[in-house]
């Protein structure tokens, strides 16, 4: 199952790259990238090492790019201090990398700090939320006790909690079990913000009318999802083909 309409008309916030040169470690990943990211649904394919996680990471202030800009509605997503996690959130690739608390409600509840709530009242908000997707008997659980794939639904979950403007989600499908996948995509299609979803599994974003594929840190096409999911695909069956002794 795949995502496939946005639920509301609100005009999604511009993120944007302008002129960015990231370095990690000894990779140049980009250099003097541009790129404007307003619409309300965007995907991110191509090969492992292309610059997805990396773009990410810009986007949401985690890198600090050598040179160039990273905007969110104009304004520098580096500067923006305590504000920035009301502007865009990330779920991370390995849910390890982004879980910081020892129980699933206090994971939730650290979502909400942004927003102002007191710990009990995060705390009281996060275990309803549970409760509404029937998963309350998760609330006091050891974060260390689920598995990989429940791992990366309590990243989920923590990030709808809290509510970005932008959700940046890195590979969300690659622990889910298929029903995991179905809800998640489900939750895409009716999230009112921008989501940014970078993934192999192109049956997820084929549907999006835009989609990047990125290579080596370029652009290597952007534009409607069937087509740059059916280009990339049609390179990696030439590629392959290539291979055949
Ligand atoms: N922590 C790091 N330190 C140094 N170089 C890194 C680091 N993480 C990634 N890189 C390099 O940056 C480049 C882009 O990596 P990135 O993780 O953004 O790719 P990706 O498209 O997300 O790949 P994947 O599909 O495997 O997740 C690669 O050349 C990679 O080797
Ligand atoms: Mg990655």
């Amino acid at each position: 199952m795949s995502a496939t309409t946005f639920a509301t008309d609100l005009p999604p916030p511009a993120l944007e790259l302008r002129q960015v040169r990231l370095q990690r470690g000894r990779t140049t990943v980009f250099e003097q990238l541009t790129l404007p990211l307003a619409e309300p649904r965007i995907g991110l394919i191509g090969d492992n090492g292309a610059g997805k996680t990396s773009l990410l990471r810009l986007l949401c202030g985690l890198e600090v790019p050598e040179a160039g800009q990273v905007l969110c509605s104009d304004r520098d997503v580096h500067a923006a201090g305590a504000q920035r996690p009301r502007w865009v959130g990330m779920m991370f690739q390995n849910p390890d990398d982004q879980i910081i608390f020892p129980t699933v409600v206090e994971e939730l509840a650290l979502g909400l700090q942004p927003h102002g709530y007191a710990k009990k009242e995060a705390q009281a908000r996060a275990h309803d939320f549970l409760a509404q997707r029937g998963l309350q008997d998760w609330a006091t659980r050891a974060v260390t006790s689920l598995s990989q794939g429940q791992r990366q639904q309590v990243c989920w979950l923590s990030l709808l909690l809290a509510e970005p403007q932008s959700l940046l989600l890195d590979e969300p499908y690659a622990s889910l079990d298929l029903p995991s996948q179905a809800r998640l995509a489900q939750d895409i299609a009716q999230a009112p913000q921008q989501v940014i979803v970078s993934t192999h599994l192109l049956a997820h974003v084929r549907s999006f009318s835009r989609v990047i594929w990125l290579e080596q840190g370029r652009i290597r096409a952007d534009g409607a999802g069937t087509s740059v999911c059916a280009a990339y695909e049609d390179d990696v069956r030439q590629r392959i083909a290539a291979l055949q002794p």
